[in-house]
């Protein structure tokens, strides 16, 4: 098992549409090289959710960019592979990647506002990416973004596509930006931190209907976020970063139920639990994720970690680590994590 990340085991039977090995980007940097990620490799298949967690400065947004050309010029990236469809995006040229920007891949951000001009209508915005994308006349351009606007919940979506992003309301405009991402029916949207502007009712809806348009798209999602508590409901597998590195891949319930990293242990004892009678107070993880141009030695997670040892110190885990005949997790002591972590909130059922 090589590639523990990228191979083991096939929790879905979709299509790979999206493969990367080994992805390592870094930022040239007066202070020094920052290698933001370092290591990555996954598989997204269609018909899957994969949510990808981790603290702030994980690395999550950066992998995501990586594969879309979104980064700046300081950005190194390499990979032994990164595969859409079969076509290599290493090897793609730039017109290449635009177009599978948008029309293949879509990605969702935090911010609608960065997403959306202020200066053009909302419908004619989602028209515009339409038609840089496909044959057909301005009418039928028009008349999809309309339709777009109706799927993602918008009420009276032919006024509404009249009208600016600022007669939006926050929520309202999180759904227009993601009808503009799935105007061109992508085979796999990229959600980075969709909900965190939005307030929890919000946040529930947003999510569900991500989950609606992926079934109707049949495509796949990759959701980023720092809350594990998103995630539990909805995803298919997890996968968690720490400091530019995965340290936890398994499906949602191997992840939340047979816990086998010490990070991941901590991100859940973070969280409110169903059982939780008002007595126990969270236990918020200590200290704070490390500077990228001075990682510690050894597993880069050993200055916070509960069960650290002699070791930790000075050998680096790898996602083989934790052993076989169990999911991939970067701890030299896997074994000893205990996972009593069932009852967190969410849990998938
Ligand atoms: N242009 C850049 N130049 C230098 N370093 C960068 C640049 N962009 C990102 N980084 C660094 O790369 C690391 C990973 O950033 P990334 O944005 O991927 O984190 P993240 O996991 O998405 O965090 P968040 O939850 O805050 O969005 C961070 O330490 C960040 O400071
Ligand atoms: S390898 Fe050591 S420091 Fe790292 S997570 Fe495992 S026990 Fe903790
Ligand atoms: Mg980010």
């Amino acid at each position: 098992m090589s590639d523990p990340g990228l191979e083991s085991p096939p929790y879905t039977e979709g299509e790979v549409l999206l493969s990367v090995r080994n992805l390592r980007t870094r930022f040239v940097t007066e202070g020094g090289d920052v290698p933001a990620v370092n290591g990555v490799s996954f598989a997204v298949r269609r018909g899957e959710v994969l949510s990808v967690v981790g603290e702030s400065g994980s690395g999550k947004s950066v992998t995501a960019m990586s594969i879309l050309g979104l980064l700046p010029p300081t950005a190194r990236i390499e990979a032994d592979q990164m595969l859409w469809r079969g076509e290599s995006l290493l090897d793609a040229g730039e017109a290449r990647i635009r177009q599978v920007r948008g029309a293949e891949i879509a990605m969702i951000f935090q911010d609608p506002l960065s997403a959306l001009n202020p200066m053009h209508k909302v419908g004619r915005q989602i028209a515009e990416m339409i038609l840089i994308h496909e044959p057909v006349s301005k009418k039928e351009a028009a008349s999809r973004a309309v339709e777009m606007l109706n799927l993602v919940g918008i009420p009276q979506p032919a006024k509404r596509a009249g009208m600016y992003p600022h007669e939006f309301s926050g929520g309202m405009r999180q759904r227009a930006m993601i009808a503009m991402a799935i105007a061109c029916s992508p085979d796999l949207l990229i959600a980075d931190e969709p909900t965190t502007a939005l307030d929890v009712t919000v946040q529930a809806q947003v999510l569900e209907m991500l989950l609606r348009l992926k079934d109707e798209l049949n495509s796949a999602l990759m959701l980023i976020t720092h809350d594990l508590g998103v995630v539990a409901g909805i995803s298919d597998r997890v996968m968690v970063m720490y400091a530019g590195r995965q340290v936890e891949v398994g499906t949602t319930d191997q992840v939340f139920y047979r816990t086998r990293h010490p990070y991941t242990r901590s991100l859940l004892r973070s969280l409110p639990r169903l059982d939780d009678r008002g007595t126990d107070a969270l236990t918020p993880i200590t200290g704070a994720p490390p500077s990228l141009l001075r990682l510690p030695s050894g597993c880069s997670f050993h200055p916070r970690c509960p069960l650290v040892k002699e070791r930790c110190s000075k050998d680096v885990p790898d996602l083989n680590s934790g052993g076989l005949g169990h999911h991939p997790a970067a701890c030299f002591y896997a074994d000893e994590v205990s996972g009593d972590t069932a009852s967190v909130v969410g849990g998938r059922s």
